[in-house]
């Protein structure tokens, strides 16, 4: 087999076989294939596009250029999380207690962020002593003990991914739909679950803009789920403004920890409870959705769901008295409202424009080795649909220097207020299988 020949097949838009695509992943993690006809070889999948049976052995493929977690030593059904994110998206923080309270195993690899969207690792960090690397072997010993554990990636999983990801970047191939669903689909399978929740985000804030492209994107991992025997299905959700009211990191933990208090923003609530109810269906943990919101329900208003969140706290090394005292968190230096300039109703609140803004006061990372604060953001007071008065506050800002202008008007070019009733927008389209 020659490289060549093979880019020239996907340049015809034809269909690659099993052993060719496996010969160009080898290849290349193995250094055998340069990074310039990987190159021209993703930008043909850009624009020929591959079929489904292509993208899931493109994502076999991947997954098995590294390690696969065996999770096989944790009791029960093992469904995975995956949000392909957004700004103020602290869902995981508040899905896994809910759903280890429930009864059912969460054992979860997660990322940091990098741009515009939080990592939930670097979220969970914001808590004192809080340890995201542990064994492997500690990490199941855990999730046996307490059905919860969230920590960073302990092995090489899917080293094709990090090299052609790296690559996708520099050549203007990011934007490919099975790109990116083979990227998502080849580490959420090499980390081991017996099921996969996505939560795919259109919007603003989003990867995907439209409701229409998040859903080519669900339906193309549903269909590498299929191919590959996982069940796999997708959330599609609304993006277009921030999720719940706090964007940076421990001021989304806060909001995370008042959600498993029954206290939480009605959004981030409803799609809280929407995930963690589709998780228990897909553990078998309950037969109808009725079963499994009355479960959740329970979970958060017996407590047991923030007691599942000071539980995996106490053991990966946190101190959990931040839990039942989120005042604990150490605020920082200034907080700053925005005052509208107008009275209206909020039309618009662009949330891309907000998650830079959080960024930039240095609550993520432009690159991948900036350090973050974990004090900073934003806690948003009105979102569309909301009315506001002039002068009341839009938003606070969490800043540890002063706030500058620009920054400033960028808050105020985010809320797009109108003299109109606005109605509030749909977060939740559908879940697909
Ligand atoms: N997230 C990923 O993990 N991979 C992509 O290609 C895009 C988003």
């Amino acid at each position: 087999m020659r490289m060549v020949d093979l880019i020239e097949k996907k340049k015809s838009g034809k269909e690659l076989t099993k052993e060719e695509i496996h010969y160009i992943i080898d290849g290349y993690v193995k250094e055998e294939i340069p990074d310039y006809q990987m190159s021209a070889f993703m930008m043909a999948v850009y624009f020929q596009g591959m079929t489904s049976l292509e993208t899931a052995h493109l994502t076999y493929a991947m997954m098995q250029s590294g390690d696969v977690l065996d999770l096989s030593k944790i009791k029960g059904i093992k469904v995975d999380k995956h949000s392909t994110g957004g700004v103020g998206d602290k869902t995981s923080l508040a899905v896994g207690p809910i759903v280890a309270a429930c009864g059912v195993p969460v054992a979860k690899m997660s990322g940091r962020g990098l741009g515009h969207t939080g990592g939930t690792l670097d979220k969970l960090e914001s808590i004192p002593g809080f340890k995201v690397n542990i064994s492997e072997e500690a990490f199941i010993d855990q999730v046996n003990d307490i059905k919860l554990a969230i920590i960073g990636q302990t092995r090489a999983l899917d080293p094709a991914d990090k090299k052609m990801y790296a690559l996708r970047d520099v050549t203007g191939t990011v934007n490919s739909i099975p790109l990116i669903a083979s990227s998502i689909m080849s580490k959420k399978l090499a980390a081991g679950a017996d099921a996969i929740l996505l939560d795919v985000k259109y919007g603003d804030g989003a990867f995907m803009k439209t409701t229409a492209d998040a859903k080519v994107l669900a339906e193309t991992m549903i269909a590498i789920g299929k191919h590959l025997g996982k069940n796999t299905k997708a959330t599609i959700s609304n993006m277009n403004q921030p999720l719940g009211y706090a964007i940076g990191n421990a001021l989304e933990v806060i909001e995370a920890i008042n959600t498993l208090k029954g206290q939480g923003p009605e959004d981030f609530t409803t799609l809280c409870k929407e995930e963690a109810e589709t998780m228990l269906l897909m553990a078998k943990a309950a037969s109808s959705r009725e079963e499994a919101r009355a479960k959740v329900e329970d979970a958060i208003s017996s407590g047991q769901a923030l007691a599942a969140f000071k539980a995996m706290v106490k053991a990966q090394g946190g101190d959990e008295t931040y839990i039942d005292h989120p005042e604990k968190f150490p605020k920082a230096n200034y907080q700053i409202e925005i005052p509208a300039r107008e009275s209206g109703y909020v039309e618009d609140l662009e949330a891309l424009r907000l998650g830079l803004v959080s960024m930039k006061l240095g609550g993520g990372r432009a690159r991948k080795d900036d350090v973050i604060d974990h004090q900073v953001g934003l806690v948003l007071h009105k979102k569309i649909g909301d009315h506001v008065e002039k002068s009341e506050s839009l938003a606070t800002v969490h800043c540890n220097v002063p706030l500058n202008d620009a920054l400033k008007e960028d808050i105020y070019k985010a809320y797009h207020i109108t003299s109109e009733p606005v109605t509030k927008p749909q977060l939740i389209e559908g879940t697909l299988e």
